[in-house]
């Protein structure tokens, strides 16, 4: 299967306005990038459509919106503070920091998982491999060793009294802490969920790759609190709708595939990534994991809180097992942006670059484009009446030709074209992005039809 450029991806979404390398100004800041204009639409639809779809549409699971900054304790809870570490090795020669695990997935292009492997046998991986330097191309590492990934922050007026806070790796622990607070507020009965949209950090030792790993990023994330004897089913569920949300906003299936953890942790029956198939290869999507009553648990013990629910009908108290599913925002958006990008050789023999995005999270679903500047005002008209309703770009720069092109690198499904014709009897011309077919419709008619198209 040929695999897409993933320069080509960057460059037409630093030139269109999707996302910008963080602080340019200033050179930049390794593995930070701010979305434009174009990108930050892209990216609030595929949230937006991730919502409607695990929240709105599920009326057993509700939304939170947590603090980014926690009780330290929550950190020590969750086991982040003194138990979790990425294996960390460094090369002597170039002094660049790297993740063992990584440099033998991205060795062996995907085809091993370093996942169960200690730190020995990564060691002896990387020997018995010749796995080199992918900086300076030695093999010259110091040993593995752990380290914590969080980024630290201090709170306090006086830096002598400040307390070390963290800044959230993941989003979940929002979700875990307010359990009870859901349940009751919510009058909500076991099963339900609780899901969040937000921002998490991460000290990553290799980021890189664009918007795949990158050191701060948004997580979509819901936990689903059940019965232990029910949670293989949410489990196996989970997998299910997680695979048909993102095929169904565009990603292939030939370019998805379940990857079972080799290595569980001590608490977990099961855990499974959604990978998909990006232009570096095979590369984690999203994640769904049985986390057993582990987190509540640690919480209740390290809050000295009952988390217990107590059952209406059985009148029995338990701790909840829980299903997690968790996908990045900004990783979902590198997806989908992979999938939609294309080069089409026209019939003239011009190429044209095209994002295929699904219309529901195109940035923009129409522009509106006078053929002329001297028809402006009433495009304008036209303009007003679609931007009640949609994203609308308007266009009045260039030819139309190169208008069009404009529109089909940002993914724009639809371009309303106003012409003389408009002015005698309030038609216009539609055209579709992909099939490039364009039907005359009344103004009128635009915003049903465009409605009709753009549901997700
Ligand atoms: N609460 C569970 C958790 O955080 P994870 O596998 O570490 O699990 C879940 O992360 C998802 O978050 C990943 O599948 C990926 O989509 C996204 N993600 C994780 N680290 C990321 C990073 N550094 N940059 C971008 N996305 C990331």
């Amino acid at each position: 299967m040929e695999l897409k450029n993933m320069d080509k991806i960057v460059n037409v979404c630093k030139a269109r306005g999707f996302v910008f390398p963080g602080s340019e100004i200033y050179g930049g800041f390794a593995n930070t990038w701010d979305f434009g204009p174009v990108g930050v639409e892209l990216k609030n639809n595929i949230k937006r459509a991730w919502w409607k779809r695990f929240v709105q549409e599920d009326a057993n699971t509700y939304g939170v919106d947590a603090a980014i900054l926690m009780n330290p304790t929550v950190w020590k809870a969750s086991g982040h503070v003194d138990s979790f570490g990425d294996p960390k090795m460094d090369c002597k020669n170039c002094k660049t920091r790297h993740r063992a695990d990584t440099l033998i997935e991205n060795h062996s292009k995907g085809t091993v998982s370093a996942e169960a492997m200690t730190n020995e046998e990564m060691e002896k991986y990387i020997e018995e491999h010749d796995v080199r330097c992918p900086v300076c191309g030695k093999r010259d590492f110091t040993p593995i060793r752990k380290f914590n990934p969080m980024f630290t922050t201090s709170r306090g007026t006086l830096e002598a009294e400040a307390d070390t806070v963290y800044l959230r790796p993941e989003t979940c622990q929002g979700e875990y802490v307010n359990f009870l607070n859901v349940q009751r507020t919510a009058r909500a009965k076991v099963p339900f969920a609780i899901a969040q949209i937000g921002k998490s950090f991460r000290n990553e030792i290799t980021p890189g790759n664009f918007l795949f790993r990158t050191i701060e990023f948004e997580q979509m994330e819901l936990q689903k609190f059940c019965k232990a004897e029910d949670s293989m089913n949410f489990y196996e569920d989970y997998k299910v709708r997680a695979k048909q949300f993102v095929e169904d906003l565009g990603l292939k299936d030939e370019h998805l595939r379940f990857h079972d953890h080799d290595k569980l942790a001590h608490y977990a029956k099961a855990a499974c990534d959604i990978q998909y198939l990006f232009p570096i290869g095979w590369q984690e999507l999203n994640g769904i994991h049985h986390r057993g009553t582990w987190d509540l648990s640690r919480h209740q013990e390290f809050s000295g809180k009952s988390m217990l629910y107590l059952d209406p009908v059985t009148n029995e108290k338990f701790l909840p097992t829980v299903i997690e599913y968790s996908i990045g925002a900004d990783r979902l958006t590198l997806a989908l942006l992979c999938e939609a990008y294309d080069e089409e050789t026209l019939e003239g023999g011009d190429t044209r670059v095209v994002m295929h995005l699904h219309s529901a999270i195109a940035p923009y679903k129409v522009a509106v484009l006078p053929l002329q500047k001297n028809l402006s005002d009433k495009a304008k008209e036209v303009f007003a009446i679609l931007s009640k309703q949609f994203m609308c770009d308007y266009d009045e720069a260039g030819s139309i030709g190169k208008r069009y092109r404009r529109e089909d690198e940002i993914g724009t499904p639809f371009c309303v074209t106003i012409d003389f014709d408009t002015l005698e009897d309030d038609t216009v011309t539609i055209r579709d992005r992909d099939t490039m077919q364009q039907i005359r419709l009344k103004i009128s008619e635009l915003c049903p039809y465009i409605q009709s198209k753009i549901s997700f």
